[in-house]
């Protein structure tokens, strides 16, 4: 079976991380999340992946590359506009070709995996078997209404919600998708939705099943949520210490250092990671924070966090539920007037006390 991951898009809920990097490639516990689909589909022993990419492509194929480093095959696929979930399948048809396929969002982690889905799929050979996941408050996703065991109806993103099953980003299907994506007509939001493309094939009878997946799964496409994936992956991490940490330093818990970094006099409290080449001074780094490469931190403590690379945090308080694009400098000044100072890129968000 072939896969098709999907990485277009304009990642406009991810702004302003997303104006200089492909909502995709932002890290969860130091590795970008579309390595975790790729990851994914690799388990579900899928080593032939398209990959749909958009204005992106360039970092994309930069840093997935040509799926060597996995022993997988990787072709890309490019859509011009993006135009919707299922005209990402439309533009991918040539390399589909006729076989059933498995499609993840390439934003999307799903904690137990799709190896389970796959093997569904290959047993039973239904038309469509998409992946569901009872959430609270499913009104941000497609939802779906299941009567007497049967999927009846699929939403995308309704108010108020018919029922608590999400959709999850993750779907199996046969040829016959090509024929309902070539069908549906765009939504209010002008895209050709997928769900609107599954309800095409329910309204004529096809056989669509569906999956209740067991643990979480997390669409990164938010902030909140992408440091929620950063909580969930750190809670299973491995210690793994590289790094140089003197005899000062007191470290708690499940920690992940990489070659070439430096702790120095600082409480690390698991879990959290910490990259390569990063200075770590006089700090307090608590649960549920990564930081990346050559990051340099003095006098500051920071929890439940995400620092992109090259960041440079002197601050001499304390930092939490934050995200920090990559190269972004925060520090403490003493001079007068006593003001606070920004020079932040658009729809930025700044919260101080
Ligand atoms: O995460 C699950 C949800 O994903 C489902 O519950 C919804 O039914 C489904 O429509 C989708 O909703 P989103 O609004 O979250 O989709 P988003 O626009 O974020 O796109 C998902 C991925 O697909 C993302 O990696 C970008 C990529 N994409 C998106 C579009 C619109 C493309 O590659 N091409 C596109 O044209």
């Amino acid at each position: 079976m072939k896969g098709l991951i999907l990485s277009g898009g304009k990642g406009t809920r991810m702004r302003p991380l997303t104006y200089t990097a492909a909502k995709q490639l932002l890290p969860v516990a130091n590795k970008p999340v579309l390595f975790y689909t790729i990851e994914m589909m690799l388990e579900a022993g899928i080593r032939d992946i398209g990959i749909v990419v958009g204005e992106t492509k360039g970092e994309i194929i930069k840093a997935v590359g040509n799926g060597s480093r996995w022993g997988i095959k990787i072709t890309y696929i490019e859509q011009e506009t993006p135009a919707g979930l299922a005209h990402a399948v439309k533009v991918s048809r040539h390399f589909l070709g006729d076989e059933p396929f498995v499609m993840l969002l390439g934003d999307n982690i799903i904690k137990a995996g799709i190896k389970d889905f796959v093997e569904e799929f290959v047993k039973v050979k239904p038309d469509a078997l998409i992946l569901l996941s009872p959430i609270k408050n499913p009104e941000r996703f497609g939802v779906a209404v299941i009567e007497n065991g049967k999927i009846v109806r699929l939403l995308e993103k309704p108010f108020p919600p018919p029922s608590n099953l999400a959709l999850v980003g993750c779907y199996i299907f046969n040829k016959n998708i090509f024929s309902a994506c070539s069908e549906i007509k765009p939504s209010q939001r002008g895209e050709l939705e997928i769900t609107d493309a599954i309800q095409w094939l329910i309204d004529r009878g096809y056989d669509v099943r569906y999956h209740i997946i067991k643990g979480w799964w997390k669409d990164t496409g938010m902030a909140d949520d992408l440091l929620e994936a950063n909580r969930l992956i750190l809670e299973e991490i491995e210690e793994d210490i590289r790094g140089e940490i003197d005899d000062l330093t007191k470290i708690m818990g499940k920690v992940k250092i990489g070659i070439g970094s430096k702790i120095i006099n600082s409480v690390l409290r698991g879990p959290l990671v910490i990259g390569e080449n990063c200075m770590i001074e006089n700090s307090y780094i608590g649960p549920f924070t990564s930081i990346g490469n050559a990051v340099y931190i003095k006098e500051t403590e920071i929890e439940h966090s995400i620092i992109l690379d090259n960041c440079k945090i002197h601050l001499q308080g304390r930092i939490e539920d934050t995200i920090l694009g990559r190269g972004v400098v925060v520090r403490k000044v003493d001079r007068r007037p006593l003001s606070y100072k920004f020079i932040v890129g658009d729809q930025s968000i700044i919260e101080v006390m």
